[in-house]
């Protein structure tokens, strides 16, 4: 498995080019099966996840094809049945789910097996296609979905935690081939649901209010090919922006959406950094004085749960005592144990954690949990004493293109060592 050493001490300065959105590509890419027609889909980052999706792709009976960022999916004849071995490297891979049982009327998918950061369940998506009038049986370790026609429905998608991400994508890719209206209430508002809608739009779907809680969609007969960019990665951005705040003298991230960026920057500038902006980049100044934060993780628009853990990296090390509440996925806090070996002061309680910023971390041995849990950790190896070792780092890989090459062109000193 591969390692990073992180030298720690650096000052980071510079450009950094946000690549496209994973959780965009994700369910866009599982979307290209509701249609024979040949699909483009540009901006697809270079990322373990998404190669784990056009593996079951390609599974599933796709012809796809992929050079420098462009992939061409070609769904003419497709299987139902992902199998356990290649579903259970990635949860998202519950996005093919919908789209199968929209198009073929039947899916059969391995259920995701466990997740770091908590109990992951799906209960919600299983209730939307039930909604739709398909039989949903979990045995065996499989869902099985089979339905001999889909019927457009009034469905409320607002779980204990809020609305789910994946769940609205999932119902909203089976009900664009059901018959008649469905009205998906307690919708996710994310951007990757807006960009998801507008693929779906691109390929005959009928769909209004993405990006609001209520979503209707009028069912079509059938779906063509279509071309699509994919949104920027807006954790991405917000990571490199709280890399600036960490270690930078100023940081400027491009090709972004600051519109994307909204919470993520109040939070920065309530934090005391100098944040500014054009129509595509974000600029952070290490400027002004440090206040520490009390942050409460919310669905979108709200502060995302994947900065979360990147803040506490941050507060670790500002002057006072800052609050962070995680309300969307209130078991992830596996970053912080490693941040308290690098010299973090951070009392957790139950779904809170209150750190009490030192002046220095220092180096240490570390182990990735998590994709957003190990950037966190990269960060805040970045001005720590000494080197920090993070293992595990096939974690990072799942969702940050070359992290470790992008903070090395703004100046940090990251060795991979592969093994
Ligand atoms: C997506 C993102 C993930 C992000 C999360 C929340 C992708 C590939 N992943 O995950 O990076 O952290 O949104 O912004 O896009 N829940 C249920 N029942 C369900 C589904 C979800 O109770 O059927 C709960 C979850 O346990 C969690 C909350 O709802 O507490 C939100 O989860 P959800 O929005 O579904 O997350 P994902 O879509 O899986």
């Amino acid at each position: 498995m591969d390692k990073i050493l992180v030298h720690g001490g650096v000052r980071l300065k510079g450009d950094v080019r946000i690549g496209g959105s994973k959780n965009s590509a994700l369910p866009i890419l599982a979307a290209t099966l509701l249609t024979k027609e040949k699909c483009v889909i540009d901006r697809v980052p270079d990322l373990s996840d998404i190669h784990y999706m056009l593996t079951i792709l390609g599974r599933l009976g796709c012809e796809v094809e992929r050079a420098s960022g462009v992939v061409q999916i070609r769904a003419e004849k497709i299987l139902t049945e992902a199998p356990y071995e290649i579903v259970r490297k990635m949860r998202a891979s519950v996005c093919v789910l919908g789209p199968l049982l929209g198009r073929e009327k039947a899916a059969k998918v391995s259920l995701p097996g466990g997740c770091v950061i908590g109990d992951r369940p799906i209960d919600l998506h299983l209730k939307g296609f039930e909604s739709l009038g398909a039989k949903v049986v979990v045995k065996g370790g499989d869902i099985l979905l089979e339905a001999k026609k889909l019927q457009g429905a009034r469905i409320n998608l607002r779980g204990r935690h809020g609305p789910t991400v994946l769940g609205t994508g999932n119902i909203m890719m089976a009900a664009v081939l059901a018959e008649g209206i469905t009205d998906i209430e307690g919708a996710a508002e994310e951007p990757e649901v807006v960009d998801l809608a507008n693929f779906l739009i691109a390929m005959g779907a009928k769909i209004s209010g993405a990006g609001t809680q209520h979503i209707q969609i009028e069912g079509v007969p059938e779906l063509h090919g279509a071309n699509h960019t994919v949104i920027p990665d807006r954790i991405e951005a917000g990571t490199f922006l709280v890399a600036g705040a960490i270690a930078g003298s100023r940081v400027t991230v491009t090709r972004t959406n600051p519109a994307h960026l909204g919470a993520v920057i109040t939070a920065l500038k309530k934090a005391g950094f100098e944040l500014s902006h054009t129509s595509d980049s974000v600029t952070i100044s290490p400027n002004g004085s440090r206040r520490p934060l009390h942050i409460e993780t919310l669905p979108y628009p709200g502060f995302p749960t994947d900065m979360q853990a990147q803040f506490c990296a941050m507060l670790a090390t500002m002057d006072g005592t800052s609050v962070v509440t995680e309300t969307v996925f209130p078991q992830r806090f596996m970053h912080v144990s490693e941040l308290k070996r690098m010299g973090a002061s951070i009392d957790l309680n139950n779904h809170c954690a209150t750190i009490h910023g030192v002046e220095r971390l220092s180096g240490a041995p570390v182990m990735a949990s998590d994709l957003r849990a190990s950037a966190a950790l990269v960060l805040a190896a970045l001005p720590a004493d000494g080197i920090t070792e993070i293992n595990r780092v096939y974690h990072i890989d799942r969702g940050y293109e070359a992290i470790d090459e992008k903070l090395n062109a703004l100046g940090a000193h990251i060795e991979r060592v592969k093994s």
